[in-house]
This record gives structure tokens, sequence and C-alpha cells, in this order.
């Protein structure tokens, strides 16, 4: 099946990096969110971001402005419904996922491929609640969108062939690299990249080093192109707890138990840049 329509669901720093990647590549993007401001806000940030490509000689002025054409934003979550492909990227919480999908079913094509860039959730359950489990899967991309090179693709255990070559072929034509991973909890990167992050959360919280010294470790001594608690404060510490929750949860090993200090920083509202507030003062 040709892709030619893309719906974006969620207008935060996934889903406008996800619009602005679809839409430089000659996909038509409806980008929705219950948030107007999220929307007008994304599309500047979009916009930015491609003119930063533009001025680097990545992007001419004329690709620029056709991708800007391609992108429509709306509150109505319905309107996405007439999109080739779906790729909700809203919160990292499966509440807030079931949700939306069970308000997308009414307006969808039946040929609709239905995806979720989950970074962590079961795409096997999610699949479960909608009409189509055979046309859905996961379709996971690393942050910062535009510049990283993986798409994760995941097959939830009902997905068919047609729905994966259509998303395989999809990833290709963003300029991407797919890595096929299967419905365990985090997939690949994530089951990787967070125990990490919380082991640099619980050397800081056993006071093994300060944040300077584990980031300026991890950085130097692993070439890492950021530390682990700057990354996490870059991915958001929120979406860091709620990965090691369903690690913790799906696998019951205790090794996956999140830190206190992870949780405590969650919970005071300090999620990291998106605040101001995390590892680092972005004040
Ligand atoms: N849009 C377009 N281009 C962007 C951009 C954006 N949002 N952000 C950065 N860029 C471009 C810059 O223009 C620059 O382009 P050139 O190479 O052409 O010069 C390039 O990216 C590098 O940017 P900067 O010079 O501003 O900054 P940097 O060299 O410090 O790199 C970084 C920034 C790319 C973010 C780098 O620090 C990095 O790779 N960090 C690690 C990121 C990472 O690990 N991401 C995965 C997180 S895990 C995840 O996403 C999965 C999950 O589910 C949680």
């Amino acid at each position: 099946m040709e892709i030619s329509s893309i719906g974006v669901v969620g207008a935060g720093q996934m889903g406008n990096g996800i619009a602005h990647v679809c839409a430089l590549a000659g996909y038509d993007v409806v980008m929705t969110d219950i948030s107007a401001d999220a929307l007008s806000n994304a599309v500047s940030l979009i916009e930015r971001n491609i003119a930063r490509q533009v001025g680097r000689g990545k992007v001419t002025e004329a690709e620029m402005a056709g991708a800007m054409a391609r992108i429509r934003t709306t509150t109505t979550l319905a309107e996405v419904g007439q999109s080739d492909l779906i790729i909700e990227a809203a919160t990292e919480r499966e509440t807030v996922k079931q949700a939306i999908f069970e308000d997308l079913l009414p307006h969808i094509k039946p040929t609709t491929i239905l995806t979720s860039n989950t970074s962590s959730i079961s795409i096997t359950r999610l699949a479960s609640r909608t009409d189509r489990p055979e046309k859905f899967m996961g379709f996971h991309f690393m942050n910062p969108v535009p510049v990283m090179q993986l798409v994760e693709l995941i097959r939830g255990i009902a997905t068919d062939e047609e729905t994966f070559a259509a998303c395989k072929a999809v990833v290709d034509r963003l300029g991407k690299t797919a890595a096929t991973a299967e419905d365990f909890p985090a997939f690949i990167v994530n089951r990787i990249l967070m125990p990490m992050i919380n082991e640099a959360v619980y050397t800081l919280y056993e006071g093994v080093g300060n944040v300077t010294s584990i980031d300026m470790a991890m950085k130097l001594g692993t070439n890492h192109p950021m530390g682990p608690l700057e990354l996490a404060d870059f991915i958001g510490l929120d979406t860091c707890l709620a990965i090691m929750n369903v690690l913790h949860d799906g696998l019951a090993d205790t090794k996956y138990r999140p830190c206190p200090l992870l949780t405590k920083y969650v919970e005071a509202g300090w999620l990291g840049r998106k605040t101001q507030r995390g590892f680092y003062d972005y004040r």
C-alpha cells in the first residue's frame, strides 16, 4: 500500500519533529493536538528548525516552502482520519494513547495504518484495543527527530507483512534507517538506554559523582555526545520514569527499579529542559 498522507497526533517535541521530516519528504501532513497553542508553537518551531537546515545548505528555500505548505493543523482529532498512515505521538501514558485510538476509530478509512511512537508500551496491547491489530505497529522516532538517523519499527503479534512493508517504505523515503524490534518492554533502544540513565541517577543519588563529573565522565570517557543526565533532561525526566516503570512492571526484575531520586524530581515537576529545571537549571 502506497502512503501519501500522514496524520500526526500530538504536537509536542516528538510530534513536531515527525511532522517536520514527513513534510520535507513530500507527505501531506495533518498534525492534531488538543491545544491550539501547542499547534501554533509546533509550526513556529518547525519553521525555525527547517530554516536552520536551509542556513546550513541541507534544504533549499523551495523545499522549505513546499514542506511548510504541506503541514495542516487542527484541534479536531477526526480530521486526521482520512490519512493513509497515522502516527500517534502523545504523552507516554497508556490510557492516553488508548483513548486517542478509541476516539480515532470511527473516523478512519478501512485501509488506514495506525502506529504509535511509543518508546516502551506494548504494541500488541495497544493494537488489541483497535479494530485492526493487523494494521497496527510501533513507529518509534528518536529525539531530535530531524537529526537522528534511526527509527525503530515494532511489529505487534498480529501485524501483517503489508503493514510492515508500508511503514518500512516510509522510513526509507524519510532517508532514515529502520531497526526492527520485537514487542517487548521498551524495545531495543530504551531497553538499553534507560537503565544506563537510571544508573547515572543512582550514581548521583549515592554520591559517587556530582552532575558535572558524571556527565563529563561519560562524554569524554565513552564518546557519548551528551552525558546521561543531560540526555535525561533533554528527553524529559517524566518520560524516563515512565519507561523505567514499563521495564520494571513488564520484566519484573529489580534491576529496572527506578531510582528514588528520579521519582522525586518528577514529583517536584523538575522534568528537564521542558520545565527549565531538571538535573541542570535552564532558567
Ligand atoms: N531540527 C533540525 N536540525 C537540528 C535540530 C532540530 N531540532 N537540532 C539540532 N539540529 C542540527 C543542527 O542544525 C546541526 O546540524 P549540522 O550537523 O548540519 O551542523 C546538528 O543537528 C548538530 O546540532 P548542534 O550543533 O546544535 O548541537 P550538537 O552538535 O551539540 O548536537 C545533538 C546536538 C544532535 C542533540 C547531539 O547532542 C546528540 O546527538 N545528542 C544525543 C541525542 C540522543 O541520544 N537522542 C536519542 C534520545 S533517546 C530517544 O529519543 C528515544 C526515546 O524514546 C526516549
